[in-house]
């Protein structure tokens, strides 16, 4: 946290005591009501801090990563990233409709609900060190980003503007939730 959050921190926190004494509810977003040392720690938190939730790979993103799964992983994780569950969408008519039995699910609720609580780092060190099997670690980091995008998609967790970034410093800051 650089310097200027500090005091930033504590000038809402002293505005929040001044505000609480004078009588006045201290309330954010809808219908959350804090006292004034919860909206303290709010803001002492690392603002760049962010969940799954809040938009954090672009729709260009997510097509490129369907690209490379297409071509490195529908073998194996099919068609919507659901493993060995598979429910083709025509019964019968996909051709990857076996998939490999021991692929786990890489999208989907159950996909985030491992995952929750673990940044997407976690994940994408995962990703980069054991996959595609057979070639573990052959594509760049861009390209295990946004294939993490198309998971994220296929999740259907939300775009944003910003593209999921390839550093891992970065991905560490974003925490996966379901
Ligand atoms: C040859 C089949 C095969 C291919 C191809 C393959 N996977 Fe996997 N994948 C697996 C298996 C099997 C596991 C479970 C391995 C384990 O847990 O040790 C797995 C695990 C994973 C996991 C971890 C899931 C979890 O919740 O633990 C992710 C994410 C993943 N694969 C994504 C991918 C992506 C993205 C690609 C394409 C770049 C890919 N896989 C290519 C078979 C494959």
């Amino acid at each position: 946290m650089r310097f200027t959050h500090v005091i930033a921190a504590a000038l809402v926190g002293v505005a929040a005591v001044a505000w609480h004494d004078a009588g006045a509810d201290v309330r954010v977003g809808a219908d959350l009501k804090v006292g004034p040392y919860t909206v303290y720690a709010a803001y002492a938190q690392d603002p760049a801090r962010r969940s799954v939730k809040s938009g954090v790979y672009t729709p260009e993103q997510a097509k490129r990563g369907r690209d490379h799964y297409r071509t490195r992983c529908v073998l194996c994780h099919l068609d919507n990233g659901q493993g060995q569950h598979a429910t083709p969408a025509i019964p019968g008519e996909s051709l990857e409709r076996e998939g490999d039995a021991e692929a786990p699910p890489v999208a989907g609720d159950e996909f985030l609900k491992k995952w929750s609580g673990q940044t997407v780092r976690a994940l994408y060190d995962r990703l980069a060190a054991t996959m595609p099997v057979g070639a573990a670690g052959s594509m760049s980091p861009q390209e295990y980003a946004d294939l993490l995008a198309h998971l994220f998609e296929l999740s259907k967790l939300p775009a944003g503007r910003q593209e999921l970034p390839a550093a891992r410093d970065q991905l560490d800051l974003i925490t996966i939730e379901r």
